[in-house]
């Protein structure tokens, strides 16, 4: 599937279509837009509205609960920091320091982001890069972690 450029089109129509029959089809829409589009747009909640019936407030209310729906494009790579107390407690938030200012000196295609608990809170400081956690985590390491994802060495 093609990726757009962040107008939504009749491909938002064609995926509430696919899901309009099943039970509960606001979710999986939403899924597969932002899987389509990278990003849920303000045309696409409200495409979104006119197929499920809904009010343009109750799909931006959905949109806007779930963390992981992004309102906006989003750059290629994701860093996500986690910022809660285990990690906290072990150096957090030198990481997390290290990792503002990388995202502030580099041009780098990475898009940061505060997570509290990754689920790794045994090998804290924990922090995920396009999916992959990584523990264990200190201000050097994430600044070469950034910059190589910035330069697309990360993958
Ligand atoms: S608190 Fe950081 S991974 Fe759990």
């Amino acid at each position: 599937m093609e990726r757009s450029n962040g107008k939504a089109g009749p491909d938002v129509v064609a995926i509430c279509a696919r899901h309009q029959a099943s039970e509960g089809p606001l979710l999986p829409i939403l899924h597969d837009v932002q899987a389509h589009y990278g990003h849920i747009s303000d045309d696409a909640i409200q495409q979104i509205a006119d197929a499920l019936n809904l009010s343009r407030a109750e799909v931006f209310g959905v949109v806007t609960f779930y963390h992981d729906f992004h309102r906006e494009p989003q750059r290629t790579h994701s860093l996500k920091v986690c910022r809660a107390e285990a990690c906290q407690s072990v150096g957090g938030r030198d990481v997390w320091a290290a990792a503002s200012a990388a995202a502030d000196s580099h041009h780098a295609d990475v898009q940061l982001e505060a997570v509290y608990c990754l689920g790794n809170c045994a090998c804290a400081p924990s922090v995920q890069l396009d999916g992959r956690t990584i523990g264990r985590m200190n201000a050097q390491r994430v600044s070469a972690l950034f910059a190589r994802a910035g330069t697309g060495a990360a993958s």
